[in-house]
């Protein structure tokens, strides 16, 4: 993540936080380890030295990357998430009182957690749009596509015509979604020239095949 001119550790380099500075305690660890992970170790907040740190969430096979810690990024142990060191790392490590009592009221550090987690709130905005609206997308598609299959009649100059006669409103219901999101995602599909909408409950496939493909019905 981007740091400001004057980062954190410079900052905790001031004579006046000779003290703060003196109770944090080094840790290195070698590239791979992880830092932290969650329910796992004491509460502790921490800052890097140097190196970075990949912060994700996991669950059996699956990962999704939240963000990078690098110089001068402040994190915690108790945010659920793994932190895993990219290189080879060096953190500053204070324990939560420590941090209550020290650094909370410091602008300096709390600039620094609103850049950690902008940044990864951000991701996280992109995961769950990814998770909720993509998957809808394929529900949308998925319903176009066998409606197609089953009771689609050939269009005049191609392609397959579809009536679905059933109100932007019911079919979000039928996917599970908002009147806004299958609106807009009928809108995207229709500038790809997967759709068009010749009139109200009625669509043109022009190419059933890669309408599927876009929705993951085929490969
Ligand atoms: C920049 C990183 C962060 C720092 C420096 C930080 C620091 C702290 C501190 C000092 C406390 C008070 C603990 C106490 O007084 O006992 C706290 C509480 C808490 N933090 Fe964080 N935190 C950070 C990130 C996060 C994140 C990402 C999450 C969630 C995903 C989170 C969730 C919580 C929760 C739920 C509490 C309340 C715990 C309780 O009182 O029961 N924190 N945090």
């Amino acid at each position: 993540m981007k740091f400001l001119k004057e980062n954190l550790l410079d900052h905790l380099q001031r004579p006046e936080f000779a003290d703060l500075h003196a109770s944090l305690v080094r840790r290195t660890l070698p590239k791979g380890a992880f830092v932290s992970q969650p329910g796992v170790g004491e509460n502790r907040i921490f800052i890097v030295k140097k190196g970075r740190a990949r912060v994700y969430l996991g669950y059996e096979a699956k990962e999704f990357n939240l963000g990078i810690l690098t110089k001068g990024d402040i994190y915690s142990t108790h945010t659920g998430t793994f932190v895993q060191a990219l290189d080879e790392i060096e953190v500053l490590v204070a324990d939560v009182e420590t941090f209550r009592r020290k650094m909370v009221g410091d602008p300096e550090v709390t600039k620094a957690m609103v850049r950690v987690l902008g940044n990864i709130l951000n991701t996280s905005f992109s995961i769950i749009d990814g998770l909720v609206f993509k998957d809808v997308n394929a529900r949308l598609v998925a319903l176009l596509a066998n409606e197609a299959r089953r009771h689609g009649s050939p269009g005049d100059r191609g392609g397959v015509i579809v009536r679905l006669d059933l109100s932007v409103e019911q079919v979000a219901r039928l996917v599970g979604s908002s009147r806004q999101t299958v609106s807009t995602l009928l809108n995207d599909l229709s500038r790809a020239g997967l759709i068009q909408r010749p009139e109200r409950g009625t669509f043109l496939i022009p190419d059933l095949s890669a309408l599927e493909s876009v929705g993951g019905m085929r490969q």
